[in-house]
């Protein structure tokens, strides 16, 4: 695994194996980490998030939402695939967010604080700073804020404490790279503009020099 220092968490929503497989060979040591969605679990089965793992860490984008007895039975089918973190909503409550603390892989927990889609201003986004407290008292290692709003953004950056801010919505969605970086996100998670792009490591270390 890389020791280049990047802040690009690529979204590698992909479900075709072979295509995905060689794609994280190509950028994983020029990406902080990469994260896969329901999409390519369900394509490639759970043992997908160890095969990567020889090439980048890997975050789990499965935005837990249930029971704690269904949040440990999850977490134990994640744990032989020894992923780096895993994403949950938080507005399940403190129960569930603290059986997924409690897993015995030391995976790391990141919250979903708010949402970049224009639907989540309704119910999810107005409930962010609560969100963030929950999140902050449970130990999570991070939260999900929008990297395409970045009022929304800088906002959130003033209360997360120690924890690291992880924006999607960049390219795709509308949102900036350096734009979110300067509204106080730490980890740029960017999908399609990476993986349906004609050059994806040439699109990354360009990024970064933007
Ligand atoms: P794109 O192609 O839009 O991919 O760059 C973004 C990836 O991130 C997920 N996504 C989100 N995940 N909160 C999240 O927790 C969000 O607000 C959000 N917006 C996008 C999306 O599912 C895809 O995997």
């Amino acid at each position: 695994m890389t020791d280049r220092t990047s802040n690009i968490v690529a979204s590698l929503d992909i479900v075709e194996e072979k295509r995905l497989l060689d794609l994280s060979q190509e950028i994983g040591d020029s990406v902080f980490a990469i994260k896969i969605n329901w999409p390519t679990i369900l394509a490639c089965g759970k043992q997908i998030i160890s095969k990567l793992g020889k090439y980048s860490r890997i975050i789990c984008d499965l935005k837990i939402a249930d029971v704690p007895n269904t949040v440990n039975l999850i977490m134990k089918q994640i744990e032989t695939e020894k992923p780096y973190a895993v994403i949950t909503h938080l507005f399940t409550g403190e129960d569930s967010l603290k059986t997924l603390m409690d897993n015995e892989g030391g995976i790391r927990v990141i919250g979903v604080a708010s949402m970049s889609n224009s639907g989540a201003k309704k119910y999810l986004n107005p409930n962010y700073a609560s969100l963030i407290k929950d999140a902050n008292s449970a130990g999570c290692y991070g939260i999900v804020g929008p990297g395409n709003d970045y009022k929304l953004l800088s906002e959130m950056s003033k209360i997360k404490g120690n924890m690291k801010i992880f924006c999607p919505g960049i390219g795709a969605q509308g949102g900036n790279y350096r734009g979110a970086m300067n509204s106080g996100g730490d980890y740029m998670i960017i999908g399609r503009s990476i993986y349906e792009n004609p050059s994806p490591l040439k699109y990354i270390l360009n990024l970064e020099k933007s």
